[in-house]
């Protein structure tokens, strides 16, 4: 049973408890309904018109609140709708509104209320009292809006990823067109986690720009599932879209324009403020733009409740970055570096791998005292380590069974026979871990782990944080440390040559070149690829001697000089599995 009291407001309900009477069938309620406020097949089928009279006679019970997690499902209040609706409604002789997931139908109602010329609205919504208490806001908007003139108004239940969008595009075609709404905020690998099929069908048609790539990946984002396919059926009217979005999906969309060059354009971020609006701590911002005429490849970014211009992000010639005023100041430096910078130390086993040490022994997080040789014990940097732009000492301790990848561990049975027992003890943990890249590799395995890894010295940052500052990581009692895999690192034997490009990573130009291109509302902003875009080289030259050496006291001016003849030479290829 979907409809239910708590969806009528209660002027509505007085409205049809008075003309309850003259309503015989569905037909004769639906023809009066549209007449009183555009709504058209108000009720479905006869059972639905029965369940109003049973409503307004027995004043049944609300429906049991159903878990809505699979859906997306935040609901936009009053106030932000009608701010997006004020938004856009500059030239806002829209005659055609879409919502496609309308919910309980707020932004139809912000629409309605400010723009007059609408002749036709679609809303979709997948569940049936949300459609009902869209359906029961617009009567209810009608009845206290007497003068308004009603629209053709057809609220859907339907799945957004079945309608047919293709017959609605094309009845529309002349209308000036606005599609407005907030699509849900879910990903598919959090439905794969509720076991639910709420997901796009699978297309395969040319006309999909960029919708089947999308879908094939791992993980996307339902929304942006949602407005990407709109966008391939609305291209080509008049009109504009406004449209509540994670931020992630609106750099996603506005990074694929240069492969699928869709017409949309004028494209702005409103940056919104999601603990204060939905309670939920994301990155959401409204998404706005105009379909039809021109092809955008950036969007200009604004706080959404001031209008402050922030930023504005896209593509400069072949590069996608996050800042275009800043990348112009440091683009030059744009390029390959010839260091290649790794991930850290990768082992999904912390439990028994993550270690403390308490005077002459180790713990681990299972609480238990361990008593180990020291020999393959190396001291252990998260991202939260790396605070300090020296660091020279951890909390943590780690074992690292292998020099590199793939190494044969039975080693550890004949000459560290104390830890090979730790590792046998707590095999259970290294066998059940979940990655598929620990199958069929040696007992004990761990990744991320090569010659760099025993570089004694080191120039890290956090994959995890905004920060982009460089630290400089030294050994322990001459044993290198080591990174966890949120990290990435560049080694070198020599200290100076650490304190050398230590310098030039901080430098005013690798920080606003970084800047220009990390973008904040990422999960992992600062990840390898963004690293290795940074041609050390090019800084380099940027630089004296005299100004270096004043950094650090161990920069002789042949660690100058040779630290160069690292960074220009040519073509090292290294294989960069983590
Ligand atoms: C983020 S909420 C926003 C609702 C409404 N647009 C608003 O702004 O208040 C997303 C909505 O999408 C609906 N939804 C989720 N999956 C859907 C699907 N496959 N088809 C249609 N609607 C769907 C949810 O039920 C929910 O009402």
């Amino acid at each position: 049973m979907s409809l239910s009291k708590s969806y009528i407001p209660q002027l509505t309900l007085d409205f049809l408890s008075q003309e309850i009477y003259s309503l015989t069938n569905r037909e004769s309620a639906n023809s009066f309904l549209m007449d009183t406020c555009g709504v058209r097949s108000f009720f479905d089928n006869e059972a639905e018109f029965t369940a109003l009279k049973r409503i307004i006679y027995e004043n049944i019970t609300p429906d049991n609140i159903v878990n809505r997690r699979e859906f997306g499902d935040y609901q936009t209040n009053e106030s932000l709708a009608s701010q997006c609706v004020s938004l856009i409604e500059g030239d806002s002789d829209y005659e055609f509104i879409l919502e496609p997931t309308c919910g309980k139908g707020n932004f139809i109602i912000a629409a309605l209320n400010s723009i007059e010329s609408v002749s036709k609205l679609v809303g979709i919504e997948i569940y049936k009292p949300y459609v009902w208490e869209t359906k029961f806001k617009i009567l209810s908007f009608y009845l206290t809006n007497p003068d308004k003139e009603t629209a053709d108004i057809n609220i859907i239940h339907a799945d957004v990823f079945t309608y047919d969008f293709k017959k609605l595009a094309k009845d529309t075609k002349v209308l000036k067109t606005l599609i407005i709404g907030n699509p849900p905020w879910i990903t598919n690998s959090e439905l794969g986690t509720l076991d639910s099929s709420n997901l796009p069908k699978k297309k395969n048609s040319s006309l999909q720009k960029g919708f089947d790539a999308l879908t094939g990946k791992s993980n996307f984002d339902l929304g942006e599932a949602v407005v990407v396919n709109l966008f391939n059926h609305f291209q080509y009217h008049r009109g504009s879209f406004a449209l509540l979005v994670k931020s992630i999906v609106i750099k996603n969309i506005v990074k694929s324009q240069r492969k699928n060059k869709v017409k949309i354009y004028d494209l702005h971020k409103y940056v919104i403020n999601a603990k204060a609006e939905f309670d939920v701590s994301v990155n959401a911002s409204l998404f706005t733009g105009s379909f039809g005429v021109e092809i955008s490849y950036t969007c200009l970014e604004y706080d959404f409740y001031t209008k402050a211009e922030k930023l504005n992000f896209g593509w400069v010639n072949d590069k996608f970055v996050s800042s275009i005023n800043k990348y112009k100041q440091s683009s030059h430096i744009d390029g390959y570096s010839r260091l290649i910078w790794r991930s850290g130390m990768k082992h999904d086993c912390s439990k028994v791998m993550e270690l403390n040490q308490i005077e002459a022994y180790y713990t681990n997080k299972l609480g238990e005292k361990i008593f180990i040789e020291d020999n393959i014990v190396y001291r252990l940097l998260k991202s939260s380590d790396l605070k300090n732009i020296d660091v020279t000492s951890s909390r943590k301790f780690t074992i690292v069974t292998q020099r590199k990848i793939g190494q044969d561990t039975s080693y550890i049975k004949q000459e560290l026979p104390k830890t090979y027992q730790y590792l046998c003890n707590n095999e259970q943990y290294f066998s059940s871990r979940k990655s598929s890249i620990y199958n069929g590799k040696p007992r004990f395995s761990i990744f991320g782990i090569g010659d760099y890894s025993f570089k004694l010295h080191k120039i890290a940052i956090s994959g995890l944080y905004k920060k982009t500052t460089f630290s400089y990581v030294g050994p322990d009692k001459s044993k290198p440390m080591m990174l966890d895999d949120t990290c990435y690192f560049i080694g070198f034997n020599a200290k100076a040559q650490a304190k050398i490009a230590q310098f030039l990573l901080n430098s005013q130009i690798v920080q606003s070149f970084l800047n220009s291109i990390v973008f904040s509302d990422s999960k992992r902003s600062i990840n390898k690829d963004i690293l290795m875009r940074i041609d050390l080289y090019k800084v380099y030259k940027l630089f004296s001697f005299d100004e270096v050496s004043s950094y650090s006291d161990c920069i002789t001016y042949s660690a100058w000089e040779s630290f160069k003849n690292e960074i220009e030479a040519k073509d090292i290829v290294q294989p960069t599995l983590f």
